[in-house]
């Protein structure tokens, strides 16, 4: 089978603010990220995806560019960001950049040219009526803001500070082609596209019909009583991410990872027709709301086989920047971490794992009011309560503490005084360094699965079959390349679980306690492993 290495890679996203400060400020760094990419090639991920280090005034902490094809000076310079692409494809790794399409920040000069008149050359650069309609912003409240200065709403499908580009313009498109030209150019192996699904916008300015739905889902991110009818997933969107794929093509093989939101149906149609000639991947955001159960999974993965089948490749994320970290939905249990991973880096998909996911960092819960992240400060009058019981990270510093590399100071992370945002203080126990050294660590899980997944095509590439007639609360899958097998079963129940099979050896067991009696397999609670018949 010939699968593109885009669709059996696997992907480490680091937050570089967070990651690792080699100089000092308290804040990571490129740097930084070089001096620990050992640690992800010897962890066994092939691809890095790095949030957004572009000039910026970081009111987004860089999701606002200002600057495309500009470093932001705490992260480093040009000279620094081709140093690490060359030393990622020295070890063999490819790297991932985030490209933010849809909006700049105001201070870009594109945006301060456009809004300086209503006849300047940018003038139709970004969307702009002299009166807003009744459409929302993706954060709630209207996405139109007046510019004095114009006398003129912009449109805005995030934060008042992030105008969106008119995509319509093809002068606009020609210069965000160029600038994703300009990187793989200098060897980007591909991109992460921010909040693609908003890309176009209806032509019409239709207003968006009324709906029922406070709070906008995974599934459907309709809400603030507002069905996004005409501000999410037009169709020209779908087109523009067959252009875009286009465009990469140029350059031979490379990821676009999409984020998107909608039902399966809809994030299907981003990658393009039957040939699979859109974006490659996208996101699936349902799973991160999953439930803890083999019910919840079997059917999750069912769907996914109906709706992703070849040549389509589904993507598997439990957490990212903005979202809860995956350990706090299972309670902080690690027996359920290592389960979760491994069905995460052994199921059919490009699995994306947060940076810090692999030694269970965990949220830290931090005040509103003093938020460096601007969404809380939208929402400083509704109690804390409110979003906690909805499920809603609200405050997403608190997703985004830095890595606990060790038990020392700052968790090893930085030598300044004070670090951009606080540690956690629970780094004495939850470390690089300390689970290196434990063998049954989440840590040293992560690794040997991946080494697993690594060394077996059939785990990386095969196709899967979900295994009837399990013991209640077990998943189980078979993953198959031509004439060889993998076997995984977890056990999702907290008691005991025999499996029959007979000629097969373990390759890996999460509880590490695997035992072949006669043809009976023996689960703990929790527990999972994986098998392959011998030859
Ligand atoms: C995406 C990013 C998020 C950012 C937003 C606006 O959702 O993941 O961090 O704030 O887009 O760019």
């Amino acid at each position: 089978m010939n699968t593109p290495w885009v669709h059996k890679t696997s992907i480490y996203q680091i937050y570089p603010r967070s990651f690792y400060d080699s100089n000092g400020d308290g804040i990571g760094d490129l740097q930084g990220i070089i001096q620990k990419l050992d640690y992800i090639h010897k962890l066994g991920f092939e691809t890095i995806w790095i949030s957004p280090f572009f000039s910026s005034p970081q009111a987004d902490t860089g999701y606002d560019i200002s600057n495309y094809t500009d470093i932001a000076p705490e992260y480093g310079t040009m000279n620094d960001a081709l140093q690490l692409i060359d030393e990622v494809h020295q070890r063999g790794m490819k790297i991932v950049f985030d490209m933010v399409m849809n909006h700049t920040s105001i201070e870009h000069e594109w945006f301060k040219e456009s809004s300086s008149s209503k006849d300047n050359p940018k003038a139709d650069w970004y969307i702009w009526r002299d009166k807003p309609n009744n459409w929302q912003s993706m954060t709630g409240g209207s996405g139109w803001h007046y510019s004095t200065e114009r006398g003129q709403y912009f449109w805005s499908s995030f934060l008042p500070f992030q105008p969106d580009l008119n995509y319509r313009n093809p002068e606009v498109k020609k210069a965000m082609f160029d600038t994703v030209r300009f990187w793989l150019g200098k060897g980007v192996d591909g991109f992460r596209l921010d909040i693609f699904n908003v890309i176009y916008k209806d032509v019409e300015f239709r207003d968006n019909p009324f709906s029922f739905k406070l709070a906008p889902t995974e599934d459907d991110p309709s809400g603030f009583f507002q069905e996004a009818k005409y501000t999410l997933n037009q169709p020209e969107s779908f087109e523009f991410a067959k252009e875009l794929r286009a465009v990469c093509n140029e350059f031979g093989d490379r990821i676009l990872l999409g984020e998107v939101s909608g039902n399966k149906s809809i994030i299907r149609r981003f990658l393009g027709d039957e040939t699979n000639n859109g974006l490659g991947l996208v996101f699936d955001f349902e799973m991160l709301g999953f439930q803890f159960t083999a019910g919840y999974f079997h059917e999750l993965i069912q769907r996914i086989e109906t709706h992703f089948p070849e040549p389509f490749m589904p993507v598997y994320v439990f957490s990212n920047h903005d979202r809860r970290r995956s350990i706090h939905k299972l309670g902080n249990d690690l027996r359920k971490a290592k389960l979760l991973a491994l069905l995460q880096l052994t199921v059919r998909g490009v699995p994306c794992m947060y940076y810090g996911e692999e030694i269970g960092m965990t949220n830290l819960p931090q005040p509103f009011a003093t938020a460096l992240d601007p969404i809380p400060h939208k929402f400083k009058l509704i109690p804390r309560f409110v979003f906690d019981a909805l499920g809603m990270t609200i405050n997403r510093d608190e997703v985004r503490t830095p890595m606990q590399w060790n038990s020392d100071k700052n968790a090893g992370f930085s030598s300044a005084e004070k670090t951009w945002l606080p540690v956690h203080e629970n780094h004495k126990e939850i470390n690089v360094e300390r689970e290196s050294l434990q063998e049954n660590s989440l840590l040293n899980t992560v690794q040997a699965i991946m080494k697993i997944r690594n060394s077996e095509a059939a785990v990386r590439e095969g196709s899967l079959r979900l295994l009837k007639n399990l013991p209640e609360g077990v998943l189980g899958y078979e993953r198959k390349l031509e004439n060889e097998s993998v076997f995984i079963y977890l056990n999702f129940s907290d008691t005991k679980r025999e499996i029959q099979f007979t000629g097969v050896k373990i390759l890996f067991q999460t509880a590490r306690s695997g035992e072949i009696n006669g043809g009976d397999i023996q689960l703990g609670g929790f527990d999972g492993i994986i098998l392959k018949p011998s030859a």
